[in-house]
């Protein structure tokens, strides 16, 4: 089943403010070399048969490359983003207004949130992160207007500071983790939910391996993210390994820069 992606061309990238353990504003970060990584990874999805559609990269928003942040869509509806640091405050209302101006009926957010940042939605239930950006009271909000189950898992560890660093569905009913970034209660829901999910080690957690995106046959993943890799052919899934290290410098990675445009379902 091809999938609808959105994405934002890295135009402004810098590292230039620190908001994660990622970020080193002194080391910076090479704009050319993201711009060509990025391009690197939308040509995987379009080799794969999916739709990438853009918004226009905003002057002074650097992070605005990390589209998942930009909002949740389920169902054909968009649920806004509310982003818990100022530097990137204008990017919710930009990527509303994209949806918004093509038709799409949208939610304003009450709450804190960073979309799919932190809510990976499978066939039945909406994951949801907790702990460093999205408020827990954002994940009731989201499930009222997007009226599917939102469970609430709580994130431990300020290197895996977005649910996407450290989950990824594999499919709609499975998914793909790394059990240390979570609360000691969260990794029991997540066992009990999907005792047949994949766990990924240390290594792969920390070459942001987990910020992977399948479509149930395929998954782009970072290619440092060895044990993960070998791991998922043994499961049968094919590997499509990116490098996007430059993106990495500001604490993202494939699904990072990924917004799964989900349609009426
Ligand atoms: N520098 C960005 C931040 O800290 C990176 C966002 C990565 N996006 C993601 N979906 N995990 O907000």
């Amino acid at each position: 089943m091809p999938k609808h992606f959105l994405m934002c061309r890295p135009d402004f990238f810098t590292v230039e403010y620190a908001i994660n353990p990622w970020m080193d504003p002194e080391a910076g970060a090479d704009r050319d070399v993201a711009i060509r990584q990025w391009e690197g990874l939308k040509a995987a999805y379009e080799d794969l048969g999916h739709q990438v559609s853009l918004i226009d990269p905003i002057e002074g928003l650097p992070d605005m490359v990390f589209a998942a942040n930009g909002a949740t869509v389920v169902n054909g509806r968009v649920y806004g983003a509310r982003f818990a640091f100022a530097e990137r405050g204008p990017e919710g209302p930009a990527y509303l207004r994209w949806f918004a101006e093509r038709g799409y009926p949208t939610h304003e957010p009450q709450h804190v949130n960073e979309g799919e940042g932190d809510f990976l939605t499978l066939d039945e239930v909406v994951l949801a992160g907790t702990g460093f950006r999205t408020d827990v009271s954002a994940h009731l909000e989201a499930q009222e207007y997007l009226g599917r189950p939102v469970i609430s898992l709580k994130l431990v560890d300020p290197r895996f500071y977005h649910l996407d660093t450290a989950l990824f569905p594999l499919d709609g009913k499975n998914v793909a983790y790394y059990p240390g970034a979570f609360s000691a209660g969260s990794q029991e829901v997540l066992r009990r939910l999907f005792p047949d999910a994949v766990l990924a080690t240390a290594r792969d957690a920390e070459v942001l391996g987990l910020n992977a995106v399948s479509d149930g046959t395929n998954v782009v993943i970072n290619a440092e993210a060895m044990d993960l890799q070998l791991e998922l052919k043994r499961r049968g899934y094919e590997v499509v390994p990116v490098d996007l290290s430059e993106l990495r410098k500001a604490g993202g990675g494939p699904k990072c820069c990924t917004l799964e445009i989900r349609g009426e379902n």
